[in-house]
């Protein structure tokens, strides 16, 4: 049975209290559309305010801490996102290993973190553009799995991103062929790692410049459960008409 479509949107360190408006468009927007979960990931200063703002409609953080509290200045534990309001984390994003260092230990402690805490996760890898190139992103990839997938029971509750670094933010994509045979990749590891029941019940979601114009087509190969949206996330204008294409399928 296929996964329900999930379109997350990552506003990265974009969006300030005028930009609730927004988010009240988008989940109005969504909540016409049963089918599908969607979300929105703002900054951390925007979590309460937002999920106040849109009671029902599932708002998360963009990272978190693998410590439950202690001397860790300007971080974020799961508990601290739940408690303002968040249901789900973003961890392991392309910009936190390669702008913060973090390894795929630190992401998968992270990912346990938030999982005991109750957070949903969305756990992102993809491979840099010179290892596309050279024919091994499918080798990188899987290897970035084995270390930072947390080692409890997954299913629903976590979900697995593949975002190509050269295709975020950039206006480039990978082809639908691409998309596919990394997709079956990332499933045949969920299976080996959670068994066939949960590693088939884990999303594994598509990123990198998913626009209204590509989401049909994203969105309809095989094994894509849905979209990491970063640029057209911002506005209900850009971001509800993929959340209309993945209902539409
Ligand atoms: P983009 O970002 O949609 O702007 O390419 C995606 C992401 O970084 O999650």
């Amino acid at each position: 049975m296929a996964n329900r479509k999930y379109i997350v949107g990552n506003w990265k360190m974009n969006g300030d209290h005028a930009a609730l408006a927004e988010a009240k468009a988008i989940a109005q927007a969504a909540a016409a559309h049963a089918g599908v979960d969607a979300a929105l990931c703002p900054p951390a200063t925007l979590i309460a305010p937002m999920a106040e703002a849109v009671k029902g409609f599932a708002v998360g953080g963009q990272d978190c801490h693998a410590e439950p509290k202690g001397a860790f200045t300007g971080s974020m534990s799961a508990g601290l996102l739940q408690d303002a309001g968040a249901t789900l984390t973003i961890v392991g994003h392309s910009e936190r290993r390669e702008g913060f260092g973090e390894s795929d230990a630190a992401v998968q402690a992270k990912a346990l973190a938030a999982m005991t805490t109750g957070l949903d996760v969305i756990l992102c890898v993809g491979e840099p553009k010179n290892v596309r190139e050279d024919a091994e992103a499918e080798a990188y990839v899987l290897n970035q799995l084995d270390g930072s997938l947390p080692d409890v029971a997954a299913g629903r509750t976590l979900a697995v991103a593949y975002e190509p670094i050269w295709a975020i933010g950039t206006g480039l994509t990978p082809t639908a062929d691409d998309v596919r045979v990394m997709h079956a990749a990332i499933r045949g590891k969920l299976i080996d790692r959670y068994g066939p029941e949960l590693g088939a019940a884990t999303r594994i979601l598509y990123g990198g410049s998913v626009t209204g114009d590509n989401a049909t087509e994203l969105l309809g190969v095989d094994n894509v459960d849905g979209a990491l949206v970063g640029g057209a996330s911002l506005t209900a204008a850009k971001f509800v008409p993929i959340i209309e294409a993945a209902a539409a399928l």
